[in-house]
């Protein structure tokens, strides 16, 4: 690409050069016919915005609150795995970004990078992304040294007992480096004959019999606030409320996991009306543009995540690629607010959106 890019979605050539096919494919990719991963962009499309006029607009704030942390924007960096593979300098350079921009990074369990290493990295506020494993002993070790690293929360996520089918992985043959959290604990340095050396690495080492009762287990080893991610249905949204969490975020995994899942945007309001208000509601999935966090917001959400936009920039530009696609879509927001005639995240309200479920007015 000759010029600089505008928009998230360019960056996504500026990786597809950057990055070996293997690494592209895993990065880019969703489960099975992908037909999640196009809704999750597409359903965006469909919603519509109500701007009010005559609003005076000259100063915008976009800053918010989540759990009681400060950020300049309601736009976080989603939990995504080994970013080495994206850039030499890994989660430090996306944490370090995180930082710059003032929001906040989930880190993954799965990175390329240590927990400590990117702790001692940046002064951001970060949460944690946890998978629970067989080792159930490595798990509570984990958790121990999230604590003790400064991490202010734990996103469990819950969409992934066993691995999505995702082709291109297959048919690469795509391995997993030693992701080193679990250094000295367990080798993820897995090789099968057929298939993707990840999807054998999942099943040889997460606890595929995780259930609601566990959520006890993981409160009764640490006092961080737990949120729940992988939520879909106003059933498990109740459930997690009532077994205690601390929010919940609404996510198909980026469609990477259960194809046929509906695009999460299209879920999200039956969530928040479910929760009631009573923890907060996260978002993640196709989120591309200022416009879909806007979207997200007048449907409930407390904040939205963004996923391979941020592994995108990082494989272009390392920790400025990642601060571009940031401040691009803080751009973005901050102009759809200005433009609808909301000064700051609260004025944003549902009738700021029209979707294909509203009735006429
Ligand atoms: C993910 N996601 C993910 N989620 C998680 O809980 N732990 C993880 O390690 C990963 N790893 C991961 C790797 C890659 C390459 C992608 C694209 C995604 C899911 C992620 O947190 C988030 O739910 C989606 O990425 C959101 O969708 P978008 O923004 O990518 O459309």
């Amino acid at each position: 690409m000759a010029s600089e890019p505008v928009n998230v979605n360019e960056f996504r050539e500026l990786a597809r050069q950057a990055l070996p096919k293997m690494y592209y494919d895993f990065y880019t990719g969703g489960a099975e016919d992908q037909h999640t991963l196009k809704e999750n962009v597409a359903a965006f499309r469909r919603i519509m915005l109500r701007p009010r006029v005559l609003v005076d607009v000259s100063r915008i704030d976009m800053s918010t609150t989540i759990l009681g942390y400060k950020i300049s924007t309601p736009i976080m960096i989603a939990p995504t795995a080994m970013h080495q593979l994206a850039h030499p300098e890994g989660e430090v350079a996306t944490a370090r970004a995180a930082a710059a921009c003032n929001t906040i990074m989930i880190l993954s369990n799965m990175s390329t990078c240590t927990m400590e290493e990117v702790a001692s990295s940046c002064n951001a506020v970060r949460f944690f992304q946890l998978y629970v494993l067989k080792r159930r002993d490595i798990s509570a070790q984990i958790v121990h040294r999230v604590e003790k690293n400064g991490y202010k929360a734990i996103v469990l996520t819950v969409d992934t007992p066993r691995l999505g089918r995702r082709e291109a992985d297959i048919k690469n043959r795509m391995v997993a480096p030693q992701l080193r959290n679990f250094e000295g604990l367990l080798s993820t340095e897995v090789h099968t004959d057929k298939g993707s050396n990840l999807e054998a690495l999942v099943k040889g080492i997460y606890d595929t019999s995780l259930s609601w009762e566990d959520i006890g287990w993981l409160k009764s080893i640490t006092n961080l606030p737990i949120l729940i991610k992988g939520v879909l249905t106003h059933e498990n949204a109740r459930k997690a409320v009532e077994v205690g969490v601390a929010g919940i975020v609404v996510s198909n995994h980026g469609a990477r996991q259960l194809d046929y899942t509906p695009a999460t945007i299209s879920v999200l309001e039956e969530v928040v009306h479910a929760v009631g208000g009573r923890v907060p509601v996260l978002f993640d999935g196709g989120v591309r543009r200022g416009t879909d966090v806007f979207k997200a917001l007048a449907l409930g959400a407390q904040a939205v995540l963004v996923g391979r936009p941020v592994v995108y920039g990082l494989a272009a530009n390392g920790e400025r690629g990642v601060r571009r696609v940031i401040e691009m879509l803080k751009d973005e927001f901050e102009l759809t607010m200005a433009l609808s005639g909301c000064p700051s995240v609260k004025d944003i309200t549902r009738s700021h959106v029209t979707t294909e479920f509203d009735k006429p007015r």
